[in-house]
């Protein structure tokens, strides 16, 4: 994040006593204001269905359960910029709500649209921001969609055309909070402002790429989105493409959202057809993780019993281009597994002389892990000789530890996102043909599952199916385990 400081805006979150708004969106408007990010005569309205004062609005936010150190006079402060207005989103009063914002935002004629809501409310909401006076007046409108968006590629197109009739690509931010991550965001530096990776990022070197997204939460409560959704279109159709098309691009041109932006689309259209056998998925059954018994998924809270959903998938994709041709990146996810993490693996290809193989202490392949969360950082495994006698080798790591460099104070997902799209920077937000290519991938891979892929059950705790270790194992390959950092003095601090 820049210095800069955001222009005046009102910023109308639609969909505002949904848990985003508390948890996250607050939270990070606040840090901003507290850092003197906002403008000064920055607005923000909670709109929802529910009928509540002011005050019922500001005990659901629970400040100080979500504000982790807030400092008590500015919050105070921070308060008097937040406001609520109810609305009933299927018959909503035009008039008492544009004269609402009207009164508000007299300071300012720029606007952002936060949709907060189920894909089912996109329209309706979409409908109220088209018919409100304020959309033409003078000064920016911008629209912020979270993910769902939407949940094949017909619903996707359908939906960017109710988005686009308000809105021109140019103003519409759609939110991969993935994209807002530190260590995500790093990748493009990582690779790009250093030679000795960047030289061996390809075809040449690396024998095949992982990407992980692992999470001990079950489904918690969203069991009516989730049984819909599954973990295909939860996370690989978005965060996991997302970052395997920054592992994957060619240098941008310039650092220009647009540039950027063009280079990952190129990735994912060079992704090969995925074959059905390439693809496992998995449902959790009950088990242990971190010491307590935890149900199956068709035994959580409002999921029937004879789910079929995935809430895990394990894929191997291909890139038909010249960097790549030829390397595996295998992904998986899951919910339920026994910890919490996400990175990516580059895994290199083994040393092409056999001075060292002998025994078991032959060299192990050299890997690169980036590691996304929760010790954000990069680690590179390399082969060193034991002390002593003789020639024995033994992998050892060398490790940047990100906190422990730059300290805890940088930016939450959200916070960063936030910011990007109050200063009009869309470097972290999908474009629509990245949208569209992602459900290409995607389509493909849901019509075969229809057709009969198996679903593996795997224990809750575990590391998932046993099937996904075939799909390696048959290759010669294995998931690369991520050591265990928590015992780390840097990172109890
Ligand atoms: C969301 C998914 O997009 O990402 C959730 O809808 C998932 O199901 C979450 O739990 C994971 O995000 P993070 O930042 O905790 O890895």
């Amino acid at each position: 994040m820049t210095g800069k400081k955001a222009k005046d805006t009102v910023l109308i979150i639609f969909g505002a006593t949904g848990d985003l708004t508390k948890r996250k969106l607050i939270p990070a408007l606040y840090k901003l204001y507290y850092n003197n990010k906002l403008g000064k005569n920055t607005q923000i309205v909670g709109v929802a269905r529910r009928k509540l004062t002011k005050e019922q609005f500001y005990d659901l936010l629970n400040f100080n359960e979500f504000i982790t150190n807030a400092n008590k006079k500015s919050l105070e402060k921070f308060k008097n910029l937040i406001s609520y207005f109810s609305l009933d989103f299927n018959n909503p009063k035009h008039k008492l709500f544009g004269n609402f914002i009207e009164k508000i935002g007299q300071k300012t004629n720029n606007k952002i649209f936060y949709l907060a809501v189920s894909p089912t409310l996109f329209k309706p909401v979409v409908e109220i921001i088209q018919s409100s006076d304020f959309l033409r007046r003078a000064g920016w409108k911008r629209i912020i969609i979270e993910k769902p968006f939407g949940h094949d590629l017909e619903s996707a197109t359908t939906l960017n055309s109710f988005i686009s009739s308000v809105s021109n690509e140019s103003n519409i931010y759609r939110i991969d909070h993935y994209l807002g991550k530190e260590l995500v965001e790093n990748i493009m530096v990582f690779r790009f402002a250093n030679t000795i990776f960047e030289q061996t990022w390809n075809k040449n070197f690396v024998d095949n790429i992982q990407i992980t997204t692992a999470e001990t939460l079950g489904v918690g409560t969203r069991a009516g989105y989730y049984d819909k959704t599954g973990a295909i279109r939860d996370m690989v159709q978005n965060h996991i493409l997302q970052v395997l098309s920054l592992t994957a691009m060619e240098p941008p041109k310039s650092m220009k959202p647009d540039d950027i932006r063009d280079e990952k689309v190129k990735v994912l259209r060079a992704v090969e057809r995925v074959k059905s056998d390439d693809v496992v998925i998995g449902q959790y059954k009950r088990g242990m993780i971190n010491g307590e018994p935890v149900p199956a998924y068709v035994d959580e809270e409002n999921i029937p019993k004879t789910s079929k959903t995935e809430t895990f998938a394990a894929i191997k994709f291909l890139i038909n281009n010249d960097r790549w041709k030829g390397v595996p990146f295998y992904v998986r996810t899951g919910k339920r597994l026994g910890k919490k993490y996400a990175e990516v693996n580059i895994v290199l290809k083994d040393i092409s002389c056999d001075l060292f193989y002998k025994d078991n202490k032959s060299p192990k392949q050299n890997v690169i892990t980036l590691r996304i969360q929760p010790y954000e950082g990069i680690s590179i495994f390399f082969n060193s000789k034991q002390p002593g006698h003789g020639m024995n080798l033994e992998p050892v790591i060398m490790d940047f530890c990100h906190k422990c460099k730059f300290g805890l104070n940088t930016p939450e997902a959200y916070e960063h996102l936030l910011y990007d799209i109050l200063i009009d920077d869309q470097t972290l937000f999908t474009r629509w043909d990245g949208n569209e290519t992602s459900w290409k991938i995607i389509d493909p891979i849901l019509d075969n599952i229809r057709k009969g892929n198996k679903l593996c059950l795997y224990s809750a705790g575990s590391s998932g199916p046993k099937e996904a270790e075939e799909l390696l194992k048959r290759e010669g390959r294995k998931w690369i385990v991520t050591p265990d950092l928590s015992h780390k003095d840097e990172w109890k601090k």
